[in-house]
């Protein structure tokens, strides 16, 4: 069989979005008192790789991070303003075209503080540069009281246990990340951080209600090696396409991850997903944890399975 081009999702509206949120969506405070509540947000997420848990975190810690996190952009904002070469923020790195400290998704994971990324055009105009957005890598490591508030909203710990009962994996955060979107226009197209076992928190610190503010989209079940990624697969392979932009999306439905200010969107990162291009006026902002396997240590099924029932049973 063949594929002639690429193909794109539909976009879930109106009432059939609603129903199709609510299927994937568990309020935090019920999963945190009730284990039914708990078993079913992890199988959701096995089965669909992504779900929605309604206020995580509550408006006095948001406001609180929102107040810190704009004194930092004022502070990278006059640096950039005054032209003059000084170091803006003490504990962090800054990366702006004209001077990357630190470049390679590795060495910013690995990085010894935060690193303060601005995105911008790629000089050869290619598309999906996310020009305009701040990613800043490490936040916690900017001040220890964004460190206090970042630990608090992020809930590591539940979360971890909810990804462990979910994939029957250990995993651990590996990177935390804040992502400034304003006016994001050029956003990169549907694709997967590859295929191993990866997932994101994302912690919104604002309300996305509409596609011009930029929502995250994702692709339900796209995580599964099922048509959309065996099309995929071959169609690059004979297009010699990067293996990890999903090109293959036709017949699917892609959901646009409406959110509130202290919502948290959990996804498998090997499914299909984006961030839907904004409004030159439409803003985002949401803090990310990375979660992937604790170690490289090669587990029989039997073990994985054995050690996640172990720690199932120690967490009630
Ligand atoms: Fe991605």
């Amino acid at each position: 069989m063949t594929f002639v081009a690429p193909s794109l999702p539909e976009m879930a509206t109106g009432e059939n979005l609603s129903k199709e949120l609510s299927s994937i969506s568990f309020p935090f405070s019920n999963l945190l008192r009730s284990r039914r509540c708990f078993l079913r947000a992890a199988w959701t997420l096995q089965r669909q790789g992504i779900i929605r848990l309604s206020q995580v975190a509550g408006t006095a810690d948001i406001e609180a991070l929102n107040i810190r996190i704009n004194q930092v952009l004022d502070q990278v904002e006059s640096y950039r303003a005054s032209g003059i070469a000084e170091h803006p923020i003490s504990d962090a790195y800054l990366n702006v075209p004209e001077n990357r400290a630190i470049s390679g998704y590795k060495q910013l994971v690995n990085a010894d503080r935060s690193v303060i990324n601005l995105r911008f055009a790629r000089p050869d105009g290619r598309s999906g540069s996310d020009a305009g957005m701040v990613d800043i890598f490490h936040p916690e490591k900017l001040s220890s009281e964004l460190n206090q508030l970042t630990s608090s909203v992020l809930q590591a710990e539940v979360i971890q246990n909810l990804l462990w009962t979910s994939c029957l994996s250990p995993v651990k955060i590996k990177c935390r990340n804040l992502y400034i979107n304003n006016g994001v226009e050029d956003t990169r197209g549907f694709h997967c951080d590859g295929r191993a076992l990866k997932f994101k928190a994302f912690l919104f610190l604002s309300d996305v209600r509409d596609l011009g503010e930029g929502p995250y989209c994702y692709v339900k079940g796209s995580h599964h090696d099922g048509a959309p990624w065996l099309r995929t697969s071959a169609f690059n392979q004979a297009n010699g396409i990067d293996i990890c932009e999903f090109t293959q999306l036709g017949g699917s439905e892609a959901l646009p991850m409406m959110a509130r200010a202290g919502d948290m969107v959990i996804s498998s990162q090997a499914g299909a997903h984006r961030g839907h291009p904004q409004h030159p006026e439409g803003k985002r902002r949401v803090l990310v944890a990375m979660y992937s396997p604790r170690s490289k240590t090669k587990l029989s099924r039997l073990d994985r399975l054995k050690r996640s029932a172990r720690r199932w049973i120690t967490s009630w």
